[in-house]
């Protein structure tokens, strides 16, 4: 029985690779296959396909634990450790609250101009020495963050001695202090926004209440407006001129280790027993991984915005909004402003969707180019959003209750990018996906051809999940 049960195993893991080969038409295929079957010989199966289960969708080693609301991350909030009388406190080794905590800028801050390459890097950065914080305490207290965290960074540099000097500047507001990253994708900003709302909602405090502090040096970005409307006030550390103390400091959780982020940093065996595993099943991974107080972000995002009127389902007119991915300068390190993942036929599949669902209305929109808010209201009247892999699918936590998620892939594109699939399960929403396999679709300049039938099979699936009784 169990060598059958290994065997099975193997072939499974064998039509896995062969699958994979088939998609990628290249030696990855053959290189993987015979890296299973070497797998195979090395370790048990099981286990890791155990772990890589536990490391990467039950949240655990995140520390947030299982539960849907709040509870996951009141399990973070127990895993405490209190130091200097209360002045520190670090949790679960992923943010820290201070009280009293005093900012020096004199000299303990340089702005440093780099040369960039990618997206992320910031093109000057800030490079603190000891003495940018510090914090009334008889010892520093030992402590770690998890990952390669920016937050040891600070830690390093804050000088934790028995007598501070008061300040001229208090802050008294609930101030929370972030370093972007990938400032300049909706995606990732979406995880330092929903950390920024899960500090403000565990710290207990209000939106007017809430200041954000950034400490990194990347340019604004044309994302930046969004933290200006949803917090209070929004300062770059380099306009901080004078010493400060901060009644309430909060380090927020860095962006990669959010919870909204799908794949944490998990060992490379894992990552590869979760890429064939997602061929096969691909939701049994996450069904456990829901995230807190998803509903209440989603309120305090729009409520910023002032869109409180969601929309009702009505199964006579469904509204089905297409998101159109079109070359565009995001930033300064794009100056081609060529991207990849575009649809080569929109005009033919709005056309298709639009004849297949007479009397509804159907709409497509290159986003970015609206302003934030006519986005926000596009997609919270939005029963069908469909698109290609994109950061802008981000806003599926935005959609009403109902809806469902269409998301395309191209050929060469992962599906393991679980991002807003992971999304639309914490949802609840509808999600159906379609990766193109036909060399010939793939066009020059990244445009993917999509078959119209294949949309139009989508979309009835989708209409037919959200109004069964029509
Ligand atoms: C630390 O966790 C304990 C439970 O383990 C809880 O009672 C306490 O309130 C927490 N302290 C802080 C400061 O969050
Ligand atoms: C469908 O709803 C939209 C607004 O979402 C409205 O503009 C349109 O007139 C409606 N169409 C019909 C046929 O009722
Ligand atoms: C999720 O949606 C389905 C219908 O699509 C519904 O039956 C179910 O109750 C929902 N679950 C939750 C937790 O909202």
């Amino acid at each position: 029985m169990k060598l059958f049960h290994k065997y099975s195993q193997v072939l499974c893991f064998g039509i896995a690779a062969k699958h994979f080969g088939r998609k990628h038409h290249n030696l990855a295929g053959v290189l993987f296959l015979f890296f299973v079957l070497w797998l195979l010989l090395q370790v048990n199966v099981t286990s890791i396909v155990d772990f890589a289960r536990k490391s990467q969708y039950s949240g655990q080693n995140k520390g947030f634990g299982y539960d849907g609301n709040g509870d996951a991350i009141l399990s973070l909030l127990k895993q405490n450790v209190s130091a200097c009388d209360g002045s520190f406190v670090g949790y679960g080794n992923e943010l820290a609250f201070f009280k009293n905590i005093v900012l020096n800028p004199f000299k303990n801050a340089e702005f440093v101009q780099e040369t960039a390459d990618k997206q992320w890097t910031a093109p000057k950065k800030i490079v603190f020495s000891d003495g940018y914080f510090s914090v009334k305490c008889k010892k520093k207290p030992s402590y770690e963050f998890r990952g390669n965290n920016h937050l040891n960074k600070w830690f390093s540099v804050t000088r934790f001695q028995p007598d501070i000097s008061k300040t001229a500047k208090i802050e008294p507001r609930l101030t929370i202090a972030v370093e972007r990253y990938e400032y300049a994708n909706l995606f990732h900003s979406m995880t330092d926004f929903y950390n920024a709302f899960l500090m403000m909602k565990i710290f207990n405090s209000t939106p007017a209440e809430t200041n954000i502090l950034l400490l990194d040096y990347h340019p604004k970005g044309l994302l930046y407006s969004i933290w200006d409307q949803l917090f209070n006030n929004v300062i770059f550390a380099k306009d901080i001129k004078e010493p400060t103390t901060y009644n309430n400091l909060v380090w927020s959780i860095m962006g990669y280790n959010s919870p909204l982020y799908p794949c944490g940093k998990t060992p490379i065996l894992s990552q590869i027993a979760f890429s064939i595993l997602n061929d096969w099943t691909p939701l049994w991974m996450y069904t456990n991984s829901l995230i807190s107080y998803l509903s209440h972000f989603k309120k305090f995002f729009l409520g910023q915005y002032h869109i409180r009127d969601y929309k009702n389902l009505n199964c006579q007119n469904l509204s089905v909004l297409f998101i159109w991915r079109r070359d565009y300068i995001s930033h300064i390190y794009n100056p081609s402003g060529l991207i990849t993942r575009k649809i080569k036929n929109e005009n033919e599949l709005s056309v298709k969707i639009q004849n297949l669902l007479k009397g509804h209305l159907v709409r497509g929109v290159q986003l970015d180019k609206l302003p934030v808010k006519e986005q926000l209201s596009l997609i919270s009247t939005t029963d069908i959003l469909i698109g290609m892999h994109g950061a802008a699918l981000s806003f599926s936590l935005f959609l009403p209750d109902h809806a469902a998620l269409l998301e395309l892939y191209p050929r060469y594109w992962p599906t393991t990018n679980l991002h807003f699939r992971s999304m639309a399960h914490w949802r609840n929403l509808t999600y159906l996906s379609w990766q193109n396999v036909d060399y010939l679709y793939e066009k020059k300049y990244y445009y993917t051809y999509i078959p119209p039938v294949v949309l139009g099979k989508m979309v009835k699936e989708a209409q037919n999940k959200l109004c069964p009784h029509l």
